[in-house]
């Protein structure tokens, strides 16, 4: 088990799936912990359960990040480890997205990542010791192999898997020891998914059949490969992405 004691993370969209089990995982490992999400109530509810930190903010609203990594770094002296999260899924085909759908989605899934690493690397290059840190970005498989129905969720999860690289290069040739990678879900029984099940009833069984492991993801997998990439045990893995899928994007699609 990642050894996470004396770090202190932040974890967007920590109200629901696979951030608030990455809260539980980093609490459980010795992290000290500030969630955030937009949804205050379940935000709040999950983050007292562990005593970690909630505060209210939506990851679209740039200008806020600078303030929110202050809450951590003003309460705990030093910023170790950000998760990139929280994400939405959109739902339209190039036919149907609207510049509306498009901003939005884009505006949470990569420009709230960018604004994310960007607070974060300002604050971790103050860390007592020097610049050092953990920046994990969340894709999808779906930045893989794309989704014909959601042109705006898929193509913003490939841009998070470059930023990634590029936030990954610059740090390193900077000479700060801040690492950056993606963990890349598979599906996953959170809300995204309950969402689309409501709308298409029988989705969710479909999805886990065609997964090689013939189930969905649980959350606290997800958070498994999140804790580890956080923790010291990988000091050379950075710009890098970590499948968390089942072999789903390992299989050949006619087998
Ligand atoms: N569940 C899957 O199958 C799957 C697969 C691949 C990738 N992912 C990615 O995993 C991440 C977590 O999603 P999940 O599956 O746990 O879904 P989820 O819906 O359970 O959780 C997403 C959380 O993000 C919050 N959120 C939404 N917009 C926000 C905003 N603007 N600011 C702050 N918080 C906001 C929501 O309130 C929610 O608590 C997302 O980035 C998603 O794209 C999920």
């Amino acid at each position: 088990m990642p050894d996470l004691s004396g770090k202190v993370a932040i974890v967007t969209g920590c109200a629901s799936g696979i951030g608030a089990a990455t809260v539980r995982r980093l609490r459980s490992d010795g992290a000290d912990v500030l969630g955030t999400d937009i949804n205050e109530a379940d935000g709040a509810a999950v983050c007292q359960a562990i005593r970690a930190r909630f505060v209210r903010h939506n990851v679209s609203d740039t200008a806020a990040w600078p303030e929110i990594v202050a809450q951590a770094t003003q309460r705990w002296g030093r910023l170790d480890i950000l998760v990139n999260n929280a994400g939405v899924v959109s739902q339209a085909s190039i036919e149907d997205v609207t510049d509306e759908i498009w901003d939005r989605t884009y505006d949470i899934n990569i420009k709230g990542t960018m604004a994310g690493c960007r607070a974060a690397i300002a604050a971790m290059k103050a860390n007592p010791g020097g610049a050092s840190g953990a920046l994990i970005n969340i894709a999808s498989t779906s930045a893989m192999a794309a989704l014909p129905g959601d042109v705006a969720y898929c193509s913003s999860k490939g841009a998070v898997r470059v930023l990634t690289q590029s936030v990954a290069a610059h740090c390193a040739k900077a000479g700060y020891a801040i690492r950056c990678n993606t963990i890349v879900p598979g599906a996953t029984e959170t809300g995204i998914l309950n969402d689309a099940e409501e709308a298409m009833p029988g989705l969710k069984a479909a999805v886990a059949a065609t997964s090689p492991m013939n189930r969905l993801a649980d959350p606290a997998e997800t958070a498994a490969a999140i804790a580890f990439l956080a923790s010291d045990e990988c000091p050379y893995m950075t710009g890098a992405e970590m499948l968390v899928d089942g072999a789903m994007m390992a299989v050949h699609p006619g087998f």
